[in-house]
């Protein structure tokens, strides 16, 4: 994501979640803090390099979609910011490609895990991340504001949590 990608990101934005919509400053410092040594995010978008109208001579692709993914440089679990596809794109599988992307990024960062939110009425995006190995650990009552609606918390592990200590030397010992 650069730039150039947050007129139209902003835009979708407002037409996806309505009230909830980031603008277009909010997304612009967020891409801020994806930069530079210190950045603990990453933002991705998908576009199509069809000619994007008469007057862009076929220089400037057409945004598909985005998704943004804290990644806290792996000192803590990952957390899925955003992931849209425009409407006219989905089921070709453009979401799969950004999730797979960005779990990637948080697997190199090393993170544990990564987290998710996701309203309880939006199958659409719970079957794509069921898809992808997340399962619903918790819910968040009245998470989402407008409109009003609980949070199904979904978590992806990307490495098994250390058990208690002494387990590994307890099952080293019963198995040799
Ligand atoms: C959810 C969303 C991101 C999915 O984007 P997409 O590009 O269509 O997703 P994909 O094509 O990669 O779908 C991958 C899988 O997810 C599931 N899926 C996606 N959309 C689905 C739908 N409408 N109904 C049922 N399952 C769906 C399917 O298992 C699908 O695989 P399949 O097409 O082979 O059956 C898209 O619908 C969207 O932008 N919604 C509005 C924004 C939003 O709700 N974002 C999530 C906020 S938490």
């Amino acid at each position: 994501m650069n730039e150039e990608d947050l007129e139209g990101i902003a835009r979708l934005e407002g037409e996806l979640f309505g009230a909830e919509a980031w603008s277009r400053g909010l997304l612009a410092a967020e891409l801020e803090v994806s930069r530079g040594p210190w950045a603990d995010r990453r933002y991705v978008v998908v576009e199509s390099d069809e000619a994007h109208g008469a007057d862009t001579g076929g220089q400037r692709a057409t945004l598909l979609g985005y998704a943004g993914l804290y990644h806290a440089r792996g000192l803590a679990g990952a957390d899925l910011l955003t992931i849209a596809t425009v409407p006219a794109a989905r089921r070709r599988g453009l979401a799969s490609l950004m999730l797979t992307e960005l779990v990637g990024t948080a697997r190199w960062a090393g993170c544990p895990e990564v987290l998710l939110e996701v309203r309880q009425s939006n199958e659409a995006a719970q079957r794509l991340y069921v898809r992808h190995g997340f399962v619903a650990i918790a819910r968040r009552r009245r998470y989402y504001r407008a409109p009003p609606e609980d949070a199904v918390v979904m978590r992806l592990m990307l490495r098994p949590r250390p058990g208690p200590v002494g387990m590994s030397e307890i099952s080293e010992a019963s198995s040799g």
